[in-house]
């Protein structure tokens, strides 16, 4: 096929997502986008409905693929999975080595990984790209963050630019790094957003069952809180979700919401990852692990009646402790961020990808569910040492944390007094407080671990491995790494 189109770049796939997306690129200067749907009545009530948007519309892939000018380039927005590879397949066959198909789906960044080699093998240009931000983002400006080769990002680049948002003059996308690396970081994106919004829901839980504001109090200390070095799209949320009266029952709409919480995956793949990679991220996975939590109705109603606590816990200064949860709250949300960052480094050790942390906290500041004003501190962080080892031992961190952390333990004791579950806030005190710690009761767990399965252990004063014989005179014999 050689013949060219008029469209500079293609949708694949025109649910809401996928047709806002092209409504967002016809709408940018020098963007033609051609539009394509395996059912063609969805591309028919998109062009119906937005003549404007001038699309070239297509009903077959043969018709969309001719419609794209060289170097074909095509996003593809359906389910990931199975879906997905269907789309790429056809198009590898019909595309031309140096043209360009862009996943735009939440793909796992293995599966970007398997799909980046095998497509790559045909010349063509494969990027897995990371759209953050949900259907208002993908029409308004989104954060965007595309993986793939060098050579993609030069036809690529400029597209994506003009639909991000925009934060001071800078669009919210950068080349994240090669082949699966966008993919990845937006899971880890979203394994941060888990975290952010477990830690949102447990500072509105104490605030509620602790201190006895309502739903619509609640949301105007989120409101006031929004003002703050809290700003940010989920705390601006939350108060809206708060404030919301339910028409059928005139009840806080939160209120008649089921507490089960429901999940696409992409928490549990920053966990899992996270754990293969040997990362900490305790906020992120004891936020997965309440949503699974809360998903168990048979053994929450078997366990609603066992004991709590035996002494009342009450709130005494409401205002004091309405600052005390402001404080741990962004005590916490540090942590899991270190942690998230953490996650980055360690995915970019592994798999070879050069990313920089400072375009990745820089690109989160708008467009994304996680956007908010304390990314820009982190991108100030990265900014100044490039090489921070852990982003909660920058001095504005540390600074934050200092002057927070009384009024996290505060809450975090508070918290188990009075019965009131804080996974997030406590792992992430538990976790700053293990960081931190000059000796750690890893020694014993080493000796342990000796005993039973003589797994030897290291010593603090000399060089070498050491194995104690515990079942006979209990010397100590220097080896060379275990015999297990
Ligand atoms: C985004 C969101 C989005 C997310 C969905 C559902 O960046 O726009 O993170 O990609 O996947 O909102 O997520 P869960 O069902 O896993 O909460």
């Amino acid at each position: 096929m050689s013949e060219t189109g008029s469209a500079n770049i293609g949708v694949v796939g025109l649910a809401v997502m996928g047709s806002n997306l092209a409504r967002n690129l016809a709408s940018r200067e020098g963007n033609t986008v051609a539009v394509y749907n395996r059912s063609p009545e969805r591309t028919r009530l998109l062009t119906d409905e937005h003549p404007e948007a001038g699309f070239v519309a297509s009903e077959t892939i043969e018709d969309f693929v001719a419609s794209l000018k060289t170097p074909r380039t095509a996003i593809i927005m359906v389910q990931a999975g199975k879906g997905t590879d269907a789309v790429i397949s056809q198009l590898t066959e019909l595309f031309e080595p140096g043209d360009i198909i862009v996943d735009g789906g939440n793909a796992l960044f293995t599966d970007t990984l398997r799909r980046e080699k095998a497509v790559r093998e045909t010349g063509i240009n494969f990027v897995g790209a990371g759209i953050s931000g949900g259907e208002e983002g993908a029409l308004k400006g989104p954060s965007i963050m595309p993986g793939g080769s060098a050579e993609a990002y030069v036809t690529l680049g400029p597209i994506l630019e003009s639909i991000a948002a925009v934060v001071d003059g800078v669009p919210c996308v950068t080349h994240v790094g090669t082949d699966g690396a966008g993919h990845f970081v937006k899971m880890i994106h979203n394994g941060i957003e888990y975290a952010d919004m477990q830690l949102i829901a447990e500072a509105y839980d104490l605030l509620r069952a602790a201190a006895g504001y309502s739903p619509a109090e609640i949301a105007e200390i989120f409101s006031q809180w929004n003002a703050g070095e809290l700003e940010s799209y989920l705390i601006e949320i939350t108060a809206e979700v708060l404030k919301q009266i339910d028409a059928d029952t005139g009840a806080p709409l939160v209120d008649v919401i089921l507490d089960e919480a429901g999940s696409k995956g992409t928490g549990v793949w920053t966990v899992q990852t996270a754990l293969d990679l040997g990362i900490p991220v305790s906020g992120i996975a004891e936020a997965v692990f309440a949503r699974s939590l809360s998903s168990k109705p048979a053994q929450r109603q078997a366990s609603v009646g066992l004991p709590g606590p035996s002494t009342a816990w009450s709130v005494s200064d409401k205002a004091a402790f309405v600052e005390d949860v402001r404080l741990a709250l962004y005590a916490s949300k540090i942590i899991a961020y270190s942690q998230g960052f953490d996650a980055i480094v360690a995915g970019a050790e592994q798999y070879n990808w050069n990313i920089n942390k400072g375009d990745i906290a820089k690109i989160w500041r708008g467009g994304c569910i996680i956007r908010a004003q304390f990314l820009n501190r982190i991108t100030e962080a990265y900014a100044e040492n490039p090489g921070l080892v852990a982003l909660v031992t920058a001095p504005y961190f540390t600074d934050a944390v200092a002057t927070a952390q009384d009024s996290w333990r505060r809450v975090v004791s508070g918290a188990a007094l009075a019965g009131i579950p804080t996974p997030a806030f406590s792992s992430s005190l538990a976790y700053y407080d293990g960081l931190r710690a000059k000796r750690l009761p890893a020694a014993l767990v080493q000796g342990q671990r000796d005993f039973f399965g003589a797994h030897t252990y290291k010593r603090t004063d000399k060089e070498g491995t050491f194995h104690t014989l515990w079942s006979g005179d209990r010397t100590e014999i220097a080896t060379e790494g275990s015999s297990h």
